[in-house]
């Protein structure tokens, strides 16, 4: 039972707080350890909140107190804040989120350069900082200063591609949970839209419909072997393509930008489900692939080696179901299982409906891989040897480790797909740990057992994803 002292706390903190979602589903419960971590999650995630000149813009990606080198996660992270701001959203506190996304959107104009060279204008920052400066002539008096990072700072120097694009996504959810349809009507808000798809849908040298990138241009933001073509990028491009579809008034200066995206919306669905697609029978096919076809109707399009279908994926399709593969390029499939770009895919239907039943029935059938101890893995198998940095021992961090924050997507997909009993056993095995173990960044091992060698605690993102 929960002493009035409790209570009485925990009132105090849902009346103040914003990462609450979970007392619903807990309150009506007795004993002790659920009621501890509701309060505690409260609290923690009270101090995550910045503000800038008085008002609130975001949350710091972590705010462990004992933390002595915070390096950048004392900063408001884009990707990171998405799930705080459903959260926020979801308790009716709006105007967080609205700071936020007009912040952020000031930021987009801003002036950026890397060793002289300039990148593009719709690019949005990977995070952000409030800084207090002294103000210009004045004895004493501060200001408060926002310091944008578009990769300039970020290790690798990566220019941070999903950062526009969960902007676009948020803006979306923002108008459709409030009703506030005022604020992506702005000319300034319609604006930064059109900046962020003119970067994406600028024409290249490319033959394909999916957005290229570099290593390192999404949640995995380090080298992994992600350039090209990942698919997390691919399904957040596609969502926000069609979140803008919804959004953008469509005038004369429009028209164009419009047709655009319809035409990238269908030939990349087509491209995705057609060619990223893997279950036991296609792998059957290019396991019998002819190579080195020349022709418009060649079956190997992209010229795939048998010889690179991995000896782990041989026994480790399921008969049912099958996934999404990491990336794909001439001559080259990366067949690693990436846990957001598969379940964004859910999300956002860029997968067929049957696809996206195959994904969730390969998670179950390979759920000691895939969840374990600690749900999710962020991509299997991992690197058998350190990844390609030094802190990405296998299994471990973005290479293989568990991150609690894919909950909220997992969670997502198995509601869309009428699957929720499968989201409550992970939601299960979450609440045994995260609030003892004070909201870690990752878990590492192959069975998620340990918290991650470097990871944060009192991880924003694992507490709002919860
Ligand atoms: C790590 C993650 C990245 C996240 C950042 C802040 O670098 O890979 O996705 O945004 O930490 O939490």
């Amino acid at each position: 039972m929960m002493d009035s002292k409790s209570i009485h706390r925990l009132k105090v903190g849902v009346a103040k707080v914003v990462i609450v979602g979970v007392e619903k589903t807990r309150g009506n419960e007795e004993g002790g350890n659920p009621w501890i971590w509701v309060v505690g999650s409260v609290e923690v995630a009270s101090g995550a909140v910045v503000n800038y000149c008085g008002t609130p813009v975001g949350t710091v990606a972590a705010s462990d107190p004992a933390d002595e080198q915070p390096l950048n996660y004392d900063q408001v992270f884009i990707r990171d804040f998405v799930p705080s701001a459903l959260a926020f959203l979801l308790n009716g506190e709006g105007e967080i989120v609205k700071n936020f996304l007009l912040h952020t959107l000031q930021l987009q104009s801003w002036e950026k350069t890397v060793d002289c060279y300039s990148p593009g204008q719709g690019l949005m920052p990977a995070s952000f900082k409030v800084r207090t400066m002294p103000l210009d002539g004045s004895n004493g008096a501060y200001e408060d200063v926002l310091d944008p990072d578009f990769g300039e700072s970020a290790i690798g120097r990566v220019a941070p591609v999903d950062s526009g694009l969960w902007w676009i996504i948020l803006l979306r959810a923002y108008g459709k949970l409030t009703g506030d349809y005022a604020l992506q009507e702005r000319v300034d808000v319609q604006t930064g839209i059109r900046l962020i798809l003119n970067l994406c849908l600028t024409n290249g040298f490319d033959m394909f419909p999916t957005l290229l990138v570099t290593d390192g241009s999404c949640m995995i933001d380090r080298r992994m072997g992600i350039h090209g073509h990942p698919l997390e990028i691919q399904a957040l491009f596609y969502s926000s393509l069609r979140c803008s579809r919804e959004m953008l008034i469509v005038n004369d200066g429009t028209k164009n930008l419009v047709a655009a995206i319809n035409n990238r919306l269908s030939a990349l669905s087509f491209h995705i489900r057609e060619y990223y697609w893997v279950d036991m029978k296609k792998i059957n096919e290019i396991y019998r692939y002819k190579t080195e076809e020349y022709s418009t109707d060649a079956v190997n399009k992209f010229n795939i080696y048998p010889e690179q279908i991995p000896s782990w994926l041989i026994d480790w399709i399921p008969e049912e179901g099958g996934y999404l593969i990491g990336n794909l390029q001439p001559a080259h499939m990366d067949f690693r299982f990436f846990t957001l770009g598969n379940l964004w895919s859910i999300v956002s239907s860029l997968g067929s409906p049957k696809q996206n039943e195959g994904i969730l029935n390969l998670i179950e059938a390979k759920w000691d891989d895939l969840v374990a101890h600690m749900p999710l893995k962020i991509c299997y198998p991992c690197f058998g040897m350190r990844g390609m940095a030094y802190n990405h021992w296998p299994w471990s961090y973005h290479n293989g480790g568990s991150w609690p924050t894919l909950l909220w997507q997992f969670t997502l997909a198995c509601i869309k797909m009428n699957k929720p009993e499968l989201a409550r056993k992970a939601v299960d095995l979450a609440e045994k740990r995260l609030s003892v173990d004070q909201w870690p960044e990752y878990y590492d091992t192959h069975g998620g057992r340990f918290i991650g060698k470097q990871s944060r605690l009192r991880q924003t993102w694992t507490i709002a994803g919860f």
